[in-house]
């Protein structure tokens, strides 16, 4: 691993900055735009990577120039000791930031070991703040643990925290100004999601998802004037914006404006599969490597030339469709379950 990770770039000039870790496949509740359905094909337990295993993937990858690491799930919180694995990655040489994506259910159990741990930061999903309309979104009926878990996130000592908040057409395009509020009370940034058509969203259609332009026009209306923000940093799928009053929000357009020519992110799953694009149909098996007794050398030299050879797309080759909808039917998600956007942790 001696070779300089800056010189690692991809086909179309992308470097690799960013990398999700899904550390289980297993999640606590339903959202409909993720795992709508009633029953799931999980990844079988032996083949789920060791909080050593997962290590050792992060040092590869920040030799590749990864610096910034998200834990994602599932619900990474059902992965029992999630803060031990994070103060070991935090470790890591070249790895600079930590964050964690969580659906906020089990957040006010773990922040302060999450926050000694040396996590840098929290993204907390939040689409409703309706109890009636979570339940029948999530079916479950713990909007109040993950209202309670947002709390403590600031309370906890972690500042720049995220809200995710998925829009969908007469679910929750009512409460954009809710939650822009909910956000602004809780000194969190919100972001709106587009729908996205991406494995596991079997229920997609079109119709439901409201756009960037939508959100913005509906947001105007409320509060006048917006004004776009510079971003700090290239790579990032937010857009951000600012009020007239000040409070600034993400939008992330994935759908109808993806960001694909400055992505610098992969995936890899519980069980050790590394997925280059959110869309793709094939990924890496790591795990294989990890387990096969390579070294590090030679697994580091493996992923940099399949770094090298990437041309993935496939926000923007989805959008060039004439006609859209699910990516996959269930059939198809149930013989590999790595299609699914809750093993591949988004
Ligand atoms: P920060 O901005 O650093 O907080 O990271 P992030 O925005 O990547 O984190 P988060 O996990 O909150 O991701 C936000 C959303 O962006 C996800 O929920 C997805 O909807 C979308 N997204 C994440 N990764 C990708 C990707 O690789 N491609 C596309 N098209 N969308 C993505
Ligand atoms: N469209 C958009 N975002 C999605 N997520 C999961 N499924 C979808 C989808 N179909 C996002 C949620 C969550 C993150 C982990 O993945 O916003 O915050
Ligand atoms: Fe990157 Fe693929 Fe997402 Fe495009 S669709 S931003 S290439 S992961």
């Amino acid at each position: 691993m001696t070779r300089s990770a800056s010189l690692v770039r991809d086909r179309f000039g992308r470097r690799a900055g960013s990398l999700r870790v899904s550390v289980t496949d297993r999640c606590n509740i339903r959202c409909r735009y993720c795992m709508p359905e009633d029953e799931y094909v999980w990844l079988p337990r032996a083949s789920i990577l060791s909080f050593e295993e997962i290590t050792r993937v992060t040092g590869l990858f920040a030799s590749l120039g990864v610096a910034k690491i998200r834990i994602t799930g599932g619900e990474p919180l059902l992965r029992r000791g999630l803060p031990q694995l994070i103060k070991s990655i935090v470790r890591v040489p070249g790895v600079d930031e930590v964050a964690l994506t969580t659906n906020g259910v089990l957040l006010s159990r773990y922040v302060d070991d999450l926050k000694q741990a040396g996590l840098s930061r929290v993204t907390v999903s939040l689409d409703t703040l309706n109890a009636g309309k979570f339940r029948q979104f999530t079916k479950s009926d713990r909007l109040e643990s993950v209202l309670d878990g947002i709390a403590t996130v600031r309370r906890g000592g972690f500042v720049r925290t995220k809200l995710n908040s998925v829009v969908i057409r007469g679910f929750n395009d009512d409460e954009l100004h809710d939650l822009i509020e909910f956000a602004r009370a809780n000194d969190c940034e919100v972001r709106f999601i587009e729908y996205m058509d991406v494995g596991g969203a079997t229920r997609w259609s079109a119709d439901s998802v409201v756009t960037r332009e939508e959100i913005l026009a509906s947001l105007s209306r409320r509060y006048g004037t917006i004004t776009p923000v510079e971003n700090r940093e290239r790579a990032v799928p937010a857009e951000r914006f600012r009020l007239e009053d000040g409070l600034v929000f993400g939008v992330i357009s994935s759908t109808t404006a993806p960001f694909c020519s400055d992505c610098d992110r992969s995936r890899i799953t519980a069980d050790g599969m590394w997925f280059l694009c959110l869309y793709a149909d094939t990924g890496c098996d790591l795990k294989g490597m990890l387990r096969s007794g390579l070294g590090d050398d030679e697994i580091s030299a493996r992923m940099r030339e399949i770094w090298v050879g990437r041309t993935d797309r496939g926000a923007e080759e989805r959008l060039a469709l004439s006609a859209r909808g699910a990516l996959y039917q269930i059939e198809s998600l149930r013989s590999d379950p790595h299609r699914e956007m809750h093993t591949r942790g988004g």
